[in-house]
């Protein structure tokens, strides 16, 4: 309660006609005031008691979902006001379990389009004591269709780049066909093709081409098939562990020395195990190749805020800034016998899982690539309503 309503509560005997009227204008303008806030609001609100029944919607809350005819009146729960079964169902469990919840995702049929509402519940504690909750409506539909649409134009962008590629690594071994077969036409016409081993040899390089064609649309359908990403709570330290002992004879091998770095207190994220160790095995591979006299492998995770991040690096031969702006182009390689698909594969698996890769790279002193991922949100802000005068 306001310091001043309190003050002139317990005061109420000695005022007049007029300073109850004055104390009765200025609680209303007040009220009005938060309502015209309220409704003024892009989200939507409902505020429930501790019995959960309605004390409070906005109208934005009256916008975004169907309101039960004749059923914004208190003494009912919550949930009875709301015509959509599955929030409503949702509303029910989180109250009656005493829980909060925050991103709860729902999808809704508004007249004909789709909207997507992003729902918390969220408890209402006025002076240490819980009088109530929260439900928050976030209309999230436009986002949401701004993501689609951006990563459908990366996606088209990328392809694009695929296609000049391989178009680019198709015409090599389709022009050696082309020169092995006019040589043997050749040969058969001059009728000179009792010399077998001419015409074997280049039997065998038109062979090599069609191994080489064949193992560029491999990797074409490797890269634009989509990918089945499950993603699920995962320890990502647990994940590393498994594999760098995977990969622990491999460094001892080409004496490179491992150092971790693993932030114990790192939360869960949503990982799929299977893609994601091959997206950091193909790392650690090329680390591997980046060190051939040996060096340092240094793999650490820490958590930033909402931000879990992990980073590989190595202290090998590194990269020109004109190496480094095109290590995620599918088919670019400076190793010999390299596909150039490893760290398309790594790109790729990193947005599936809503995060990001960066590269620092300095020739002659190693590289660090950065992946930075999403922790999930799980923990839900208490709504205090105190005045701030009574504290
Ligand atoms: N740690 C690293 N140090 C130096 N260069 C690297 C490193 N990682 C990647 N590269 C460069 O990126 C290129 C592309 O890597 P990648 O997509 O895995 O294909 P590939 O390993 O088949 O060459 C490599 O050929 C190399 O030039
Ligand atoms: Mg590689």
């Amino acid at each position: 309660m306001r310091g001043f309503v309190r003050r002139a509560l317990e005061k109420l005997s000695k005022l007049d006609t007029e300073q109850i009227e004055q104390l009765f204008q200025t609680l209303g303008e007040e009220n009005e005031r938060l309502a015209v806030v309220l409704d003024s609001m892009n989200d939507g609100v409902f505020v429930t008691d501790e019995l959960h029944r309605l004390v409070l919607v906005n109208k934005a809350a009256e916008r975004m979902v169907p309101i039960a005819p004749g059923r914004i009146i208190a003494d009912r729960p919550v949930w009875q006001v709301i015509a959509d079964e599955d929030i409503a169902t949702f509303v029910r469990e989180t109250l009656e379990n005493d829980e909060s919840i925050s991103d709860q995702e729902f999808t809704l049929d508004h007249g004909g389009t789709t909207r997507i509402l992003n729902c918390s519940v969220i408890p209402l504690v006025q002076a240490g004591h819980i009088r109530g909750n929260i439900l928050q409506l976030v209309d999230i539909s436009e986002k949401r269709g701004r993501e689609a649409r951006l990563r459908r134009a990366e996606s088209l962008a990328s392809l694009t780049t695929l296609a000049a590629g391989v178009a680019h690594e198709i015409k090599n071994p389709l022009g050696s066909i082309g020169i092995h077969t006019q040589l043997l036409q050749k040969l058969v016409r001059e009728q000179s093709a009792n010399n077998l081993e001419t015409v074997e040899s280049y039997l065998g390089i038109i062979e090599e081409e069609i191994e080489r064609l064949n193992k560029i649309v491999v990797d074409f359908l490797f890269a634009v098939r989509p990918m089945d990403t499950k993603l699920e709570d995962n320890d990502l330290n647990l994940l590393v562990e498994d594999l760098l002992t995977f990969v622990q004879y491999e460094l001892e091998q080409a004496e490179i020395e491992l150092v971790r770095d693993l932030d114990p207190d790192l939360a869960q994220l949503h990982l799929d195990p299977k893609y994601f160790k091959q997206a950091v095995l193909n790392i650690i591979k090329n680390a591997i190749s980046a060190m051939p006299d040996g060096g340092m492998l240094r793999v650490s995770t820490q958590q930033r805020g909402d931000q879990a991040l992990l980073r590989i690096s190595d202290n090998g031969i590194g990269m020109s800034d004109e190496v480094r702006d095109k290590i995620f182009e599918p088919y670019f390689t400076t190793h010999d016998f390299g596909s150039g698909i490893g760290l398309t594969l790594v790109y790729k698996v990193v947005k599936e899982h809503m995060g990001d890769i960066s590269v620092i790279s300095k020739e002659g002193h190693g590289t660090t690539f950065t992946i930075t991922l999403p922790v999930p949100q799980r923990d839900t802000h208490l709504i205090t309503w105190e005045g701030r005068e009574e504290r």
